[in-house]
């Protein structure tokens, strides 16, 4: 079997194209334009790229873009009087800190203090909350997106045995949580995990989002699995690759998500989505 590619960058276009659709519409009823705030503190290279991106995305979409850059210096006591003052602004619908902070900024303090109904990384305890009891309101990004692509595969979930490699707050947990509210059945490997092979050889539908380039071997993969990448890795040659070997793992996948081009461009898509959510109460 050759995997059909899931095309992540296409699937983003299509959402954010429907997205600036619902803002133009209820910009000529005469609300108001969603408000993202973004915070970068420091300059850490790779979020650079990520709120460059971001920005250009909101402009696309016709949001307001409030990007706040902090020098890396600044104390955690002006971050947190910086999101007090976005939690009290009526035309800011979403805030996000862009993670990794300073070591002197502890995350965790910074991620309590967005108020939860601004909170379109979907990080903040009561969401996680929210996801962790089936109630879903804003739901972690990426792995969100990632439910977005699934969708698109038309395969049902239910029942399906899921392996997700990677236990992060940011993707595996939460992925986890989606697709077991989705009636998948869930496996969770990391890095104590014992014969991971053997786990992702049993999978359905295998996650990965580890950050080590080319971890999971392409003989691992089930024929007809579907493969989801969630890693982005520059080599030294340059050249980008993902947490799978993608040439392997596609003659035996169903279907796979290629890098770059896969879940990669789903997360700001879905970022707008929360914030247009937030922005018109929508569900
Ligand atoms: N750093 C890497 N991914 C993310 C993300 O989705 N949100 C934030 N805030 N920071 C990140």
């Amino acid at each position: 079997m050759s995997a059909s590619i899931l095309d992540g960058k296409l699937i983003a276009a299509e959402l954010r194209e429907s997205i600036k659709q619902e803002v133009d519409a209820q910009v000529a009823a005469g609300n108001i334009r969603p408000g993202l705030a973004v915070i970068m503190v420091g300059e850490d290279p790779a979020s650079q790229v990520y709120v460059r991106n971001k920005k250009i995305a909101c402009e696309k979409a016709g949001f307001n873009d409030v990007s706040e850059v902090l020098p890396a210096n600044t104390s955690q006591a002006d971050v947190l009087a910086l999101i007090d003052q976005l939690n009290n602004d009526p035309t800011v619908h979403g805030i996000i800190v862009q993670l990794p902070v300073p070591k002197h900024i502890d995350p965790k303090t910074i991620i309590e203090r967005i108020s939860p109904a601004k909170d379109v990384d979907g990080f903040h305890p009561y969401n996680v909350g929210r996801l962790a009891t089936g109630a879903p309101q804003l739901a972690p990004c990426t792995p969100h997106g990632v439910m977005t692509m699934l969708e698109k595969t038309g395969i049902p979930l239910r029942g399906l045995n899921a392996v997700v490699v990677g236990a992060s707050n940011i993707v595996g947990v939460p992925m986890a949580l989606e697709l077991l509210n989705a009636r998948a059945t869930i496996t969770v490997c990391h890095s104590a995990t014992k014969d991971l092979a053997q786990k992702v050889s049993e999978a359905d539908l295998v996650v990965v989002g580890v950050g080590i380039p080319n971890m999971v071997k392409g003989d691992w993969i089930k024929e007809g699995a579907i493969v989801i990448d969630v890693g982005i890795n520059r080599l030294d040659d340059g050249s980008l690759c993902g947490d799978i070997e993608f040439e392997a793992a596609k003659e035996r996948a169903s279907w796979i998500t290629p890098v770059p081009g896969g879940v990669g461009p789903m997360t700001i898509a879905t970022l707008l989505q929360n914030t247009l959510k937030v922005a018109y109460h929508l569900d």
